[in-house]
């Protein structure tokens, strides 16, 4: 059996959904396991763009997909976009989609008290998606969430109910907001539930016959590792764990079924939201990046903040989520720079005045934000990487770029990619042979 989890090894944003479509062509399964609609991930297959947020990317190309329990289910937001894949001709049933039943909603309360949240922390805002993503979990692990299953047991739900809307209440109430609307809420659910159900199933059981069949099972993280709950940028960060370990238990598989594990690495640095960025480039260089990248978020549409590789964060990211192999992507953004920059270290200030050199990005939110990032340069190439399909279509230059990125996270690359294209990927070593 050999599978393959895919995570971001940044901020997220790094190409996931390009990848994963593309390995999907070679797996039985792909699984979400964590994160939800605040999700983005293009696709662009011949020339045609599709976007995603809570389906996993293998549903292009029709691959069994399955969201597992560890995802934040908005049922509205998932009937929206399987409506608009369903316009472009891709089809969504029962025979390739499923949905773990022990999956928790995300609810109108969730995105309204998200918002509520950030409007009210003003400049100290963490610029969430908007989604209802962190009051959803936070609903979960404090055992008061409606979750797919339930949408079976609707009379059923009152002392749930119950739980649920004394806790939001109380905090509605704290904002000057009116109570959660039960009525109108139950309604609701009652009018989406057979569009969810349809689908749902125990999926661990499903998933366990796939791994004891032998068959591939392909897992698709969203978000990065950076912005993951424990390991990232935090409390500037997602609310769910990230890294690859979560592949296990937000699908219901033991953690041998990780497999080969894929971080996906864009050749630059972006970030969407506040928050700690040591390499950010605030000038023409960050301008220019953004251009040549075209990064606006898929999500929010927010311009997304650029700056030079960061190995020290990358080297981090890899250790922390045991990477085995990684997929450099965006390298052809870095087409046309004179020279192009690396960071191998941090310099820190103690409160002695004494300067520090660190390897690492220290826990501490306000040392995350003081580090001064140590670069070293490099010649930028001639000529271009977009479009290359072959490692001998790479100019040297930028061969050598990749094998000192290679050398300094201390992990090899698997795959470089080199447009949004599917087909524009340099496969240097298979996830799935290993
Ligand atoms: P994800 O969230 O990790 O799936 O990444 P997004 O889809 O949000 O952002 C990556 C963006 O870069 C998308 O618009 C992709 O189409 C695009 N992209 C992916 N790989 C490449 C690449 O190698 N080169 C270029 N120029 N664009 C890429
Ligand atoms: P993909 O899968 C980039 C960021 C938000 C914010 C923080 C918390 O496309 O890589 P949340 O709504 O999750 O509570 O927001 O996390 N964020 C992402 N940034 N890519 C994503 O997903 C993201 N999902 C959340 O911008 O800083
Ligand atoms: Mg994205």
């Amino acid at each position: 059996m050999a599978n393959v989890t895919v995570i971001g090894a940044q901020w997220g944003d790094e190409g996931k959904g390009k990848i994963v479509d593309w390995l999907a062509s070679r797996a039985d399964a792909v699984v979400r396991f964590q994160g939800g609609h605040n999700a983005g991930h293009t696709l662009v297959v011949d020339g045609n763009v599709y976007k995603l947020s809570l389906l996993p990317s293998g549903i292009v190309r029709g691959t069994l997909s399955i969201i597992g329990n560890g995802v934040v289910l908005d049922p509205w937001a998932l009937q929206a976009e399987i409506a608009k894949l369903e316009g472009q001709g891709v089809s969504v049933t029962t025979d390739n989609f499923a949905i773990a039943d022990n999956c928790p909603l995300i609810l109108p309360i969730h995105r309204e008290l998200d918002g509520l949240r950030e409007a009210a922390a003003g400049s100290g805002k963490i610029g969430t998606t908007g989604r209802g993503i962190g009051p959803a979990y936070e609903d979960k692990v404090g055992r008061r969430a409606i979750r797919v299953c339930d949408l079976a047991h609707l009379d059923g739900l009152g002392p749930m109910l119950d739980r649920l809307c004394a806790h939001h209440d109380a905090l509605l109430a704290g904002f000057g907001a009116p109570p959660v609307d039960r009525a109108g809420l139950v309604a609701s659910l009652r009018e989406i539930a057979p569009f969810v159900l349809q689908f749902a199933e125990p999926v661990w059981s499903r998933l366990n016959k796939v791994k004891r069949a032998g068959k591939r099972i392909l897992f698709e993280g969203a978000q990065g590792v950076l912005l993951d709950v424990d390991h990232g940028t935090y409390p500037f960060v997602t609310s769910s764990n990230t890294v690859s370990g979560t592949a296990a238990s937000g699908s219901g598989l033991g953690p041998s079924a990780t497999g080969f594990v894929l971080g996906i690495v864009k050749a630059y640095t972006t970030r969407v939201g506040a928050g700690p960025f040591p390499t950010e480039l605030e000038d023409d260089t960050g301008e220019r990046l953004g251009q040549r990248g075209h990064e606006f978020g898929t999500v929010t549409g927010r311009k997304r903040r650029c700056g030079w590789f960061d190995a020290v964060l990358v080297r981090q990211s890899c250790a922390i989520s045991g990477v085995t192999g990684i997929a450099l992507t965006k390298l052809d953004v870095l087409d046309g720079f004179e020279t192009v920059k690396i960071c191998t270290g941090y310099r820190l200030t103690g409160p002695d005045g004494a300067d520090k050199v660190l390897d690492y990005l220290p826990s501490h939110a306000a040392e995350q934000a003081s580090v001064v990032p140590i670069y070293e340069e490099m010649p930028g190439w001639e000529g271009t990487t977009a479009g290359a399909r072959r490692w001998a279509d790479l100019p040297a230059q930028a061969i050598k770029y990749i094998s000192r990125v290679q050398e300094l996270i201390d992990t090899p690359v698997a795959l470089v990619s080199t447009s949004p294209e599917r087909e524009d990927t340099i496969l240097v070593r298979d996830p799935f042979a290993d």
